[in-house]
């Protein structure tokens, strides 16, 4: 254990891991740990300081989770976030409400005056909020640092200096200051030096798989998406040709991604094993229109073609026991696969594998966010264009077509996105841009057919930046590129005759629509 530690107390907040990863990223060592740890077992630990995170609860709920009173009197320094902010404020004697319709998104901190904390920044500087509640009132011996265009304490301090408090979040790429704060945080007020370096190398990240996997035979869930080909490339590494690739045609991939999955395959020397299982895929949606029910009927449809796959290649090769899975952590936190975080939506990769599947399951990414994998899949020495590649979930255009999932629709959306593909690749925004794609809406929109009147198709543009996925902005697309997109899908597409673009952040939205 490094001497200069901090613990990150988890509220359950889906930025937790965001806030561990930015002061790892700035050299101290830091733990997660849940909120409602003992003193004692804080002491034993010896941190320099302590953060509280956000979290989704109201601190005026009965069940709101709570902190050791003691912790207030343990004087180390705590920063508070968010709900954090909120829990001290009630604990310490001042109030917390519901505010008016909330604060999510971009807003402004206005600085009213200096402090360690704010060092070089702006007196407007903005900030990343997403917060339902608000302090009404501060505890008496604390004073407000900072306010915001949505709140009046914004940012606030003890007066012995020890808590600070911030209602936005400084652990978001959409806080552009966020690392700067924190590092003062670090270095001013915990007075740490910052000399840690993250332990685990490329090989000793092979090490551990080697050995996790210890010359079994394993299937790979292989898509040719960044996250699938990192953890392929990875796990050859580890066990070489006992390495069996399976890739699943869903019919609900995008045009090209099965051809790009072979030669991503061929490039890394994998022999992979295709299933078509486009009719199962399809028959699993059948009927449905919610989208937590089309997630699951797709994840159970994945699992079941995957024992397909290995009991054939069973057949041939022996037993086989192990899927690896390309899952990444930003998939675990939103499906609540971490403790204490609400569930935002069902990842068709995890949880809820059915205990009949008799396959371990293995996911050597587990840990990383989307940029942390990206890094390691520089390091395996894979190309750029796989690097760099958008994100596509993988319940793929199911989670793109609101409302029923058909195979005619399918084909519409793929007509669609593969338009806006070439166009954003044509404006040179490919790589600019986090992730774009194109929805297909429910119901009809009044259209003008020749001279009379027809009801035609929806289509929703979404364009966003991000860092990792917790979190996006949407993407202001040139008019020019969205008038081109615009013509040519109702031109190109007779059944197109709507297009609408996106112009929500996460939060409060979500980057796909389902
Ligand atoms: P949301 O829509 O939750 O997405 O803001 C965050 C990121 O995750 C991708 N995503 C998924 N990836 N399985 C995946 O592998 C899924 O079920 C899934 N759902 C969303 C999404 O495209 C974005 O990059």
């Amino acid at each position: 254990m490094d001497e200069e530690q901090v613990l990150i107390l988890d509220f359950g907040s889906q930025y937790t891991r965001l806030i561990a990863k930015t002061v790892r990223e700035l050299e101290v060592y830091c733990q997660v740990i849940p909120a409602q740890s003992s003193v004692e077992q804080l002491r034993r630990q010896a941190p320099r300081g302590l953060i509280l995170s956000g979290g989704p609860a109201s601190v005026y709920e009965k069940d709101a989770p709570r902190l050791d009173p003691a912790l207030y009197d343990l004087k180390i320094p705590i920063l508070a976030i968010c709900y954090g902010l909120q829990r001290v404020a009630a604990d310490r004697g001042g109030q917390v409400v519901r505010g008016r319709g909330g604060e999510y998104g971009l807003s402004t901190l206005q600085l009213a005056g200096p402090d360690p904390l704010f060092e070089g920044l702006g007196d407007d500087e903005p900030v990343w909020m997403s917060h339902g509640d608000r302090v009404e009132l501060l505890p008496l011996d604390y004073r407000s640092l900072a306010r915001s265009s949505g709140v009046p304490y914004a940012a606030i301090r003890s007066a012995d200096g020890l808590i600070y408090g911030l209602q936005f979040h400084p652990e978001v790429a959409q806080t552009p200051k966020g690392q700067t704060i924190l590092a003062n945080w670090l270095r001013t007020i915990c007075g740490l030096r910052g000399r840690w370096q993250p332990g685990e190398t490329l090989e000793q990240r092979i090490g551990a798989l080697r050995r996790q996997l210890d010359g079994r035979r394993a299937l790979i869930a292989f898509s040719g998406g960044v996250d699938s080909t990192a953890a392929a490339a990875l796990t050859q590494r580890a066990i070489g040709s006992q390495l069996l690739p399976v890739f699943v045609d869903s019919g609900l991939l995008r045009q090209g991604d099965r051809r790009h999955a072979e030669q991503v395959a061929a490039r890394l020397g994998l022999r992979l094993q295709v299933v078509e299982a486009q009719e199962r895929f399809f028959a699993a949606l059948r009927g449905l229109s919610d989208p937590e029910e089309k997630r699951k009927a797709v994840g159970k449809a994945f699992i079941r073609a995957f024992e397909a796959a290995a009991h054939r290649l069973e057949q041939r090769q022996g037993p086989i026991d192990i899927l690896v899975q390309g899952t990444i952590y930003s998939d675990v936190i939103e499906s609540a696969g971490a403790s204490g975080a609400r569930r935002i939506k069902s990842h068709h990769n995890v949880g809820g594998l059915p205990a009949e599947m008799g396959l371990e399951i293995v996911e050597p990414l587990r840990d990383l966010f989307k940029d942390e994998v990206r890094q390691l899949a520089l390091s395996l020495g894979l190309p750029a264009e796989i690097v760099w590649e958008q994100p596509f979930p993988g319940p793929g255009l199911a989670v793109r077509i609101l409302g029923p999932v058909t195979p005619e629709r399918v084909a519409l959306l793929r007509q669609a996105d593969a338009i806006l593909r070439e166009e954003i690749k044509r404006a040179k925004l490919d790589r600019v841009i986090w992730q774009y794609f194109a929805v297909l809406l429910p119901g009809r929109s009044v259209a003008i057919r020749g001279d009379g009147r027809g009801y035609g198709e929806i289509v929703a543009l979404r364009a966003v930046s991000s860092r990792e996925g917790m979190t996006a902005d949407w993407y202001p697309l040139p008019y020019k590129t969205l008038a081109r997109i615009s013509s040519r899908l109702t031109n190109e597409l007779d059944q197109i005759t709507r297009v609408v673009y996106d112009i929500t952040a996460k939060p409060p939205a979500t980057i796909e629509w389902e």
